[in-house]
């Protein structure tokens, strides 16, 4: 059987006490911390940057996972090494290049992840799968938490799915955007190793519960 992985989304943290969030996931079932870095030019929302994901970094037990939805992510690589980035998920979109990108952060000491948005069709993928380490559907138009699933992302994942299998791939499917309890074992059949959930484990009366809860295969 294969694994299920959680990363908890830091969008739906608790900014005004983020160790205490940190804490939370460091002492949960989750694998990963997710950090959303937004530009406001690839998407229409800016987030936080190198001295945040530094910060957390310090407190962090778990790999960080960070999802760049940036520009010209190219000119940012050894930054995100150097502030303790574990896998760096860049845009199909905003790479004009993503050969030599991927290469670059390889080369860079992180493992490489490609995300696509909503409308990028799985199949752009298929002559750079066996060189990336993660792949991350993005489920939602990225910007913001707490939107609404999109369910074309099912076909998506298991076409996704299809190519690895079928090559010599080990990449992981990662989803991100309105995974929750209703939709999370879904996404799994489909395919899907890890579950990015910001506002269903941030929002959660007990994240801790709703974090196994998610992992509950
Ligand atoms: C959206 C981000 C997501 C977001 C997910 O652009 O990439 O990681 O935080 O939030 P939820 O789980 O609330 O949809
Ligand atoms: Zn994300």
């Amino acid at each position: 059987m294969r694994k299920i992985y959680l990363s908890p989304s830091f969008l739906s943290a608790n900014f005004n006490n983020l160790q205490k969030d940190i804490e939370m996931i460091n002492n949960s079932e989750a694998d990963y911390f997710h950090l959303d870095v937004m530009d406001g030019v690839f998407v229409p929302n800016i987030s936080f940057g190198f001295p945040i994901i530094s910060h957390i970094n310090k407190l962090a037990q778990k790999p960080l996972d960070v999802h760049a939805m940036i520009v010209e992510p190219d000119n940012y690589i050894s930054e995100f090494a150097k502030v303790g980035t574990d896998i760096l998920t860049v845009h199909y979109e905003a790479c004009r290049h993503l050969h030599r990108t991927v290469q670059k952060i390889k080369s860079s000491g992180m493992k490489a992840g490609v995300s696509l948005n909503p409308h990028t069709p799985v199949v752009l993928l298929q002559d750079i799968i066996a060189e990336l380490d993660l792949v991350l559907i993005m489920s939602v138009n990225p910007g913001f938490g707490n939107q609404k699933f999109i369910p074309n992302s099912y076909k998506k994942i298991s076409e996704l799915r299809e190519m690895i299998d079928n090559s010599s791939s080990n990449a992981l499917i990662e989803v991100d955007g309105g995974v929750n309890k209703e939709n999370y074992k879904k996404l799994y059949d489909c395919g899907a190793d890890i579950l990015v959930a910001g506002s269903s484990v941030f929002k959660a009366e007990f994240p801790v519960k709703m974090i196994e809860q998610l992992k509950q295969i």
